[in-house]
């Protein structure tokens, strides 16, 4: 199927859901010091998802199944300094539009309209100036909203292509981190590797890329520790296609190419809850048990290792696990990294449930039945995180659960977590990142195969 008869069938199904019309704005370009010297664009993925194009500073009105598209021509400095663009009206022909104008015609069109905030600020002002009205998930808005997360939680097969798309190359930007590892005396080094792999397939990163010796920083963006033989490199790194699909996979290594014994028991138990959190994945399973899933296993096999104390139940109740697995197990992924999550928990959260204040619960970006169609990951971790462990109120919480001194024969262990792209099908799922092993023997042989 071509790009424009998708995006018809994605406004189609939007006109199903809503009958007032919508605009759409693509966003614009910030600058760093002077005007031409812009941070790098990516335009609205609400706006993506229907114009199904990276189009810079404009709009989309979607009307019963019909896309105007308004952008105006390049100024001659553009031109000069960016070249020229495609005209408006190859664009309209290629995206599918069954009308385009300059800008200069929004005000035409700006009618008991809905809309969804801009992600640059300038944008969320012209949206606010053109419709004379605050731009918040209120009124027709937030109904836009609920349907547009209809849509997009449940992908259709232009956008699994894609995501498959972006997933083949982080795969291969994986393979490239471990290969360059023996080598490599930084984190940078490692980075630069995988990020190459992805730049080199005219891709970029759907996400500022984590990789670290220092994985018990959730999201660290430092790259320049050195890595020693006896290190985890731990990588997060997924690629993002032209068109906005993202992919984010974790990996964790050996630095050395060989786990030690102590490394590998912890990466087996977060394989264990990484493994049979995807198997209970399927259409009408609630993603809060497949997290909470993962959680029992990583006390169990903490338990097993000596770590924790109790049976697994009993300190996932009490929140055990959080001391060591303080995140959610994952979440959704589509056209962003963090599917949706520009708009809070409306689309991560089931309408009436809200985000829980326990400790091994509050970070759960997902609480919502699995439907067939939606992409999540699953990233369960272990981790030993300082600001945790050693914050005297949690020590004396646990005081009781935590074998303290065994932990200390872990401490060649800073943070592991493996993530893959799952797709729930029909039936059950598909590991859509599976070509990428994920069992320890398989993850040494990649790294020691220069
Ligand atoms: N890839 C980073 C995250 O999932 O938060
Ligand atoms: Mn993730």
């Amino acid at each position: 199927m071509c790009l424009a008869d998708t995006l018809k069938l994605r406004r189609q199904k939007l006109a199903d859901l809503i009958h007032f019309p919508v605009l759409l704005w693509s966003g614009q370009r910030s600058s760093r010091n002077f005007r031409a010297n812009t941070f790098p664009f990516r335009a609205s993925s609400h706006f993506l998802y229907f114009a199904g194009l990276p189009l810079e500073n404009a709009v989309i009105c979607l009307e019963s199944g019909k896309l105007v598209l308004f952008m105006d021509k390049e100024s001659p400095a553009d031109a000069l300094w960016h070249g020229a663009s495609s005209t408006r009206e190859a664009v309209a022909a290629q995206i599918g539009a069954d009308a385009a104008y300059p800008l200069s015609k929004l005000a035409g069109f700006t009618e008991d309209v809905a809309t969804i905030a801009a992600p640059d600020p300038a944008t969320r002002l012209e949206q606010s100036n053109l419709l004379a009205r605050t731009v918040s998930a209120q009124g027709k808005d937030l109904e836009l909203t609920h349907a547009i997360v209809a849509l997009r939680s449940s992908h259709d097969a232009a956008a699994i292509a894609e995501i498959r798309s972006a997933i083949a190359v982080t795969i291969a930007a994986h393979k490239a981190g471990m290969v360059s590892t023996p080598n490599a005396s930084v984190e940078a080094q490692i980075r630069a590797a995988m990020e190459g792999v992805i730049l080199s397939h005219n891709m970029t990163c759907a996400y500022n890329s984590i990789v670290t010796v220092h994985g018990e920083v959730l999201h660290n963006e430092d790259y320049h520790h050195a890595v020693q033989p006896n290190d985890l490199v731990l990588a997060d790194v997924g690629a993002e296609t032209t068109t906005g699909w993202a992919s984010d996979v974790t990996r964790t290594w050996a630095a050395s190419g060989k786990f030690s014994p102590t490394q590998r028991s912890l990466y087996d138990v977060v394989l264990d809850a990484h493994d049979r959190a995807i198997a209970h994945i399927r259409p009408g399973v609630e993603y809060r048990d497949v997290h909470l899933l993962a959680c029992h296993a990583i006390a169990e096999g903490l338990a097993e290792l000596g770590i924790l104390r109790g049976n697994a139940e009993d300190l996932v109740e009490m929140d055990a696990h959080a001391l060591f697995f303080p995140h959610g197990v994952g979440h959704l992924l589509g056209l962003d990294v963090h599917d949706m999550e520009d708009l809070g928990d409306l689309a991560g959260y089931e309408a009436g449930r809200t985000r829980s204040d326990r400790f091994g619960l509050g970070y759960l970006r997902l609480d919502r039945p699995l439907q067939a169609g939606m992409v999540v990951t699953i990233e369960p971790g272990f981790y030993q995180v300082p600001a945790i462990l050693d914050d005297p109120e949690r020590r004396e919480t646990y005081r009781d659960v935590v074998n303290w001194d065994r932990l200390a024969d872990f401490s060649d262990v800073r943070g592991i977590r493996i993530e893959d792209d799952v797709l729930v099908t029909q039936t059950g799922s598909e590991v859509l990142t599976a070509a990428l092993p994920t069992d320890a023997d398989a993850i040494q042989e990649l790294v020691m195969s220069v």
